[in-house]
Parts: C-alpha cells; sequence; structure tokens
C-alpha cells in the first residue's frame, strides 16, 4: 500500500476505523498503521479517534489531472504543453530542468508533495500532501533575457488574477514576488505563496523560463511553527474552507498560460497598472539591505523594467533592482 492511497481514502474527512480501512485495501491493519504514520511525518494531521479511527480534521480533493484539464476553458487547454500530476517530485521545477530541450513549451507539472521544495536564496520549500499547490510551468521565449525583466513581477499578478477569478479576496504582492495576505484591509497576514522563476538557456536569443509557485490553502499549526515567517493559506482569506484543489490548480494554470502569453507580446508594460494595483510596499517605511549596502526609504512602485522605486530622505527617487526588503513599523 501506498501514503497516497489512504490518503485518497481518507480524503472525505469521514472517521475510518483501521480494520475498515484494511479491508478495503486488501492489506493488513498493520500497513495501515505504518503509511499513518508516513503521512503524519510528511505533515498530515492525521487524528486517532479511538474505536471510530483515523480521520483528517476536514475534507480535501487528491490532485487530478482529468479534472484541471475539465476545468480548463477548451482553448486554454488546447495551448498547454503538457499536464502532469505526480504523488511525489523531489521539485517541481528540478524535474522540468532535468527534462531540458524535451520539455514543452507551457507544460504544466504539479506535485501533491515535494521531498526538496526550493524557496528562493536557497531556501527550503515545505511541501506536505494534500493541502497546498506546488506547481511549475515551462516557457520558452525567442527573446534574449533582457525582454524577460519583470517577468517573475508579472507571475505574481498572474497568480492574484487566478485568486480573483476564485473570489478570494485579501491578497497583494510584496516586491519582487512574495504573496502576502493583508491587502484590501483585511485583517489575516502573512506569507500566502511563493514564486521561483529560473531562466536558462542564450542571453541573446532563445531562452527559456521555469516558474515554480507554491501555493499556501491549508496550513497546519505545525507548518505555521516550522515555517519561520508569519505565514497565511487560502482556506483564512475564504472564511475558512478553501477553494478545491483541482479548481485553484486550473484557474492558476488558465492565468498563467494567458498571462504568460500576454508577457511574451508586450512585457511586463502590461502588467504595471495591476503590480500597482496589488503593491503592499507603496508608501511605506522600508529598510533595504544588500549589495548596495542598507538604506531605508519610502515605497514608490515599480517602474517598467519591474526595479522598485524607493523615495529616499532627500526626495531623490532610487531604483533597486535586487535587495531584501522589511517594512518598517513607525
Ligand atoms: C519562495 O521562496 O518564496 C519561492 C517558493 C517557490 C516554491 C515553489 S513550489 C513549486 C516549485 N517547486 C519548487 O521546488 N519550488 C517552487
Amino acid at each position: 500500500m501506498q501514503p497516497a492511497q489512504l490518503l485518497a481514502m481518507l480524503a472525505a474527512g469521514e472517521p475510518l476505523s483501521g480494520a475498515g480501512l484494511a479491508e478495503q485495501a486488501g492489506v493488513t491493519r498493520a500497513a495501515i498503521w505504518k503509511q499513518v504514520e508516513v503521512l503524519r511525518a510528511r505533515g498530515v494531521p492525521i487524528e486517532a479517534r479511538g474505536a471510530a479511527g483515523y480521520r483528517l480534521p476536514w475534507p480535501l480533493q487528491m490532485l487530478d489531472a482529468q479534472q484541471i484539464r475539465t476545468a480548463l476553458p477548451a482553448s486554454l487547454a488546447r495551448q498547454l504543453g503538457a499536464l502532469e500530476v505526480h504523488w511525489e517530485l523531489d521539485s517541481t521545477s528540478s524535474e522540468l530542468q532535468r527534462r531540458g530541450l524535451s520539455a514543452k513549451d507551457l507544460g504544466v507539472l504539479l506535485a501533491e508533495t515535494q521531498s526538496a521544495g526550493r524557496g528562493r536564496r536557497g531556501r527550503t520549500w515545505l511541501s506536505p500532501p494534500g493541502l497546498n499547490l506546488y506547481l511549475s510551468c515551462l516557457k520558452r521565449f525567442e527573446s534574449g533575457f533582457a525582454a524577460l525583466s519583470g517577468l517573475s513581477l508579472a507571475i505574481g499578478v498572474i497568480v492574484l488574477r487566478a485568486l480573483e477569478s476564485l473570489g478570494i479576496r485579501g491578497a497583494g504582492l510584496k516586491w519582487p514576488n512574495d504573496l502576502l495576505a493583508g491587502a484590501d484591509a483585511h485583517p489575516a497576514t502573512g506569507k500566502l505563496g511563493g514564486i521561483l522563476v529560473e531562466l536558462s538557456g542564450e542571453y541573446q536569443g532563445p531562452c527559456a523560463a521555469i516558474i515554480g509557485i507554491g501555493l499556501n490553502l491549508r496550513l497546519t499549526p505545525a507548518l505555521h511553527a516550522q515555517a519561520g515567517q508569519p505565514a497565511c493559506d487560502l482556506a483564512t482569506l475564504a472564511g475558512g474552507t478553501p477553494p478545491d484543489r483541482n479548481r485553484v490548480a486550473a484557474a492558476l494554470i488558465a492565468a498563467l498560460v494567458e498571462g504568460l502569453q500576454q508577457f511574451e507580446r508586450d512585457g511586463f508594460a502590461a502588467f504595471v497598472t495591476e503590480y500597482a494595483r496589488h503593491d503592499l510596499l507603496r508608501g511605506q517605511l522600508l529598510q533595504l539591505s544588500g549589495a548596495l549596502g542598507a538604506f531605508d526609504g519610502i515605497g514608490a512602485g515599480v517602474d517598467a523594467r519591474g526595479a522598485l522605486q524607493v523615495r529616499l530622505a532627500d526626495g531623490s527617487l532610487r531604483q533597486v533592482d535586487s535587495a531584501d526588503v522589511t517594512v518598517r513599523r513607525a
């Protein structure tokens, strides 16, 4: 028996006894117990309810490529290079990288869980099964790297378009592309998701971007504790229950297919106004640090290349291409 099979059996959120699960799966109760421990060790909060048996604290939907495809507008589904759902990968982005030239343009990989999920700046992206979304998409561009400036900011806008299409409000962007709760005066705060864009190819010729997106749908107390920073999930923004995971995946993929083609045609210019609408740093007192040293200023939006603009104490405007940014509380 595999952990995926047990998670699927528990997905309805109803309690099921060890004996009943064993009978259904045609395995011993010891085999069930072993897989319960495997899933728990990976961060799935399976509860034991005495004689009633095992249960999840809420129902969940297993990812299903067919359901995702069906939820996509037909014209967009046709443009998708591939759509694969895996139970486990080390990292959806690493898998696309390994496929290299054989990976199809606008191909999308999802994994229920990642054993070595990667965040920006070499950080780990915790990826327990069944709770959140881990997705990577490959996009090829004929232009060189220079035409891709602002791509990672545009992806932030694309993810917010997907959330809006699902009726979810309260998410905004922290430059360059952190997805945070706390917009639209929503009381919840914290990181909702992350975006990792990795480029390869010729500096002046054809190149490819692997776009990795991690989106929190359901965080457990253990995940909050391990996150190392305040975190939030779609369940909180949606008032307790997140939208169906396959629907969220479809909304993300639809927004990516459309948005990446728009970026290919018009570049970041097509996203600047929307970025400004979601910019959580505008007007905030910021502390910046990086290769240029450390300094303070007021967030003044992003420019047409996607650089952060910071108003300094002497009134001048400074463009920042790369830095760690912290919002200073007065
Ligand atoms: C960040 O640090 O904010 C970026 C996190 C990106 C995580 C996603 S999950 C899907 C894809 N696969 C990975 O290993 N990382 C990205």
